[in-house]
Order: C-alpha cells, then structure tokens, then sequence
C-alpha cells in the first residue's frame, strides 16, 4: 500500500534580486493516513517552504525539482479544476496567526459557512447549523452567539478554534498545521494542541504538524523530521527521538527548551545563528554551532544516513555520538550560553572509555 502522503528528493529555490537561492534541498519523507509527523527546527529552517510546496502555494517563480505524490497523484502537476480540489477539499491549513488569514470586517458565521454555501450549495440555515456544531466540536459552546461576531471581538486562543473548525468543514484527508500553537500563551497552546490532536484521531486524518518545539512534536506525532537549513538532518519515531537523539542539533534543541523540573541556572541556548540553507557553508550546515564538528565534516555535507529502525541521521559521527548527546549535554551543563562554541570535554571522555 502506497502512503497518502509521499515527498521524494524534494527541493526549492527562489528568486531573490535576480538569483535563484537554495531554500529546501533533498527532502524525502511519507505519510500514511492517519498518522502524523512533526517537522522541528528553528526559524528559517525550510519548515514553512516544505508545507508550502505541498499545498502548492509558493512564492511566484520558485523553481521545485522533486516529487511530491498524494493519493498517488502528482502534486506538482496538478492544474485547474484539480488543483483547487486538492487545495479546498484534500488537504486543509491551519496557520501561525489566525487574524492574518480573516477578514477583519467579514462576521465569524460568514467564515464559517462560505465554504459550505459555495463549493457544498448547502442552504444558509443548514450552513450555520453546521457551523454551530463544528464550534462545538472544537469546545466553543456558544456558537451561535460566537458567529455574530466579528474576527477582533475573539481571543487569539479561540479564532485559532474557529481556524481549525473551518479547516474540519470539508473533511480533509491531510491537515498542514504550521506552528498553529506558536502565537499562543501556553495554557490556551495545550487546549489548541489537545483540540486538534483529538480531531486528528476522530477524523482520522494525516496531519504534518510544524514547530519549532521539539517536545511538543514528540509529544503529538507519530515521528518527527528534524530541519536545519534547508535539509532534514534526522527523522525517526518521535518517542525515540525524545530519548536518543541521532543528530546534535536535535539534542540541542531539546536542552533549549524550557522544563520545569530541570533546575539549571541559566536556560542554555545553542550557540550562534540559524543559517538557510543558501547561505550555509560546505560540508555540515550545523558544523560551525556543533561542539562535536571535526574537519571532516566541514568538508562535505553528509547523506542522510539509516541507523537502523527506520531511523535516519545526517550526522557523519551519529554512531559514534549515539547515546551521549544528552547524557553528555548535562554533565557539561548544556550546550553553552551562546558565549563561545560549548565544551566538548565531557563528551570526548565519555566516547573514549
Ligand atoms: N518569499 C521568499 N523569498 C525568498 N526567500 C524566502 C521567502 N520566504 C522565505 N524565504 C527563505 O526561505 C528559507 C526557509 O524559510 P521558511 O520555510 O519560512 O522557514 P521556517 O518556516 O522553518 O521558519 C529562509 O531562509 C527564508 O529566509
Ligand atoms: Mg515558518
């Protein structure tokens, strides 16, 4: 059986001042129905441009090479009539920030039920209805109050509700949620998250899950794909990922995150800048923040490379390194403060014995 879901070789460049520049290169993962894949990196990483490709909304005169197949078919052929079926009723998108994607001056039941009016003929009374039922279904439970409203009168918690109700309207087989939590405080981020990953099991649909929250992904998805400028660097089970990381950036990017019951001075950051992939040096895109890099991998950038069940790992030293990354981590207090390159004693000892 085919997946629903199947993106090969998958690369993106776009024009900037009169030159093509690298934006994805290489991405290859699949998604079989149902299930659900978290795509972590931080900001600039491709995240965005990979959801885009998908739903075949990129920037005007960006260059794709690659395939990307749903249900067997070719995305990136897909024209007219298919094209705007794929887009309205396969797959859906949830956004970053709900009020950009309203219309300030349009009611909620209008947003709601255009979709249903329009591509469904379903009559005005039945529409709002339906709308009603569909707040319910992701906890608004004065939905008819709710539709008389406008975009502003609404917290950000609860239009990114009525985001994911109307995403729900047509029943896609694929839902894009692009860091849907990310503009949200944390109590209103764990309600959304719970919403939807509830939708997720109930509708059964396939969702790929964007954040540049490592453990939030781990905690929601199936397995995750871990970006670095452009390019996958590890993808594997989410809950393996969570446990035995397979690329240092990974590992990095999980000692950057907040925890409550880690009591650490300082919260440590990985140190020096994101870079896309278009400026990123030779060799290892991570190498030049990696308190692990060596020569060699400043000299050519590594394959993705199988560490066994169904994991993947683009860095040259993963089995080497394979278990230690966190371990290794703490005993050195994190990965820095972004003050210098980190130290790498701990971990050197540690392989060496
Ligand atoms: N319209 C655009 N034109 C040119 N480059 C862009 C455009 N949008 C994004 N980029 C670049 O593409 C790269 C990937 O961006 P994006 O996918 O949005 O990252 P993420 O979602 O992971 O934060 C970044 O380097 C970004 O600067
Ligand atoms: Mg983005």
């Amino acid at each position: 059986m085919s997946a629903l879901l199947e993106v090969d070789g998958l690369s993106v460049q776009l024009p900037v001042a009169g030159e093509f520049r690298t934006v994805l290169q290489d991405v290859s993962f699949s998604l079989e129905a149902g299930q659900t894949l978290g795509l972590v990196g931080e900001s600039g990483s491709g995240k965005s441009m990979t959801v885009r490709s998908i739903a075949r909304l990129l920037p005007p005169g960006a260059r794709t090479t690659g395939s990307i197949r749903f249900d067997g078919a070719s995305v990136l052929d897909l024209r007219g009539d298919a094209l705007r079926k794929f887009r309205s009723r396969d797959v859906s998108m949830i956004f970053q920030d709900p009020r950009a994607h309203t219309n300030p001056v349009r009611k909620i039941g209008d947003f709601l039920t255009e979709a249903m009016r329009i591509n469904g003929k379903v009559p005005p009374r039945e529409a709002e209805r339906r709308a009603v039922e569909l707040l319910a279904e992701v906890g608004i439970h004065d939905g008819e109050r709710r539709l008389k409203q406008f975009p502003h009168e609404l917290s950000g918690g609860l239009l990114q509700r009525v985001m994911i109700a109307a995403s729900l309207a047509v029943k896609p087989r694929l839902i894009l949620a692009d860091e849907p939590t990310t503009a949200l405080d944390v109590t209103t981020q764990s309600e959304v998250m719970a919403i939807l990953a509830r939708l997720q099991r109930e509708y059964g649909m396939a969702m790929l899950f964007i954040t540049h929250d490592l453990e939030l992904a781990a905690a929601v998805c199936d397995r995750t794909v871990v970006m670095y400028a452009g390019a996958m660097v590890e993808h594997q089970d989410s809950s393996r990922l969570h446990t035995d990381p397979l690329h240092p950036y990974s590992a990095a990017l999980m000692q950057a995150r907040p925890e409550i019951d880690r009591r650490v001075p300082r919260l440590p950051a990985i140190p020096g800048h994101p870079t896309s992939a278009f400026e990123a040096p030779d060799g290892c895109a991570f190498a030049p923040r990696c308190r692990f890099a060596e020569d060699a991998c400043r000299a050519a950038l590594p394959p993705l490379e199988s560490m066994g069940d169904a994991a993947y790992s683009r860095c040259r030293r993963a089995a080497e390194l394979r278990g230690h990354l966190l371990a290794t981590a703490e005993h050195s207090g994190g990965l820095g403060d972004g003050a210098g390159v980190g130290d790498s004693a701990g971990l050197e000892e540690e392989v060496a014995r």
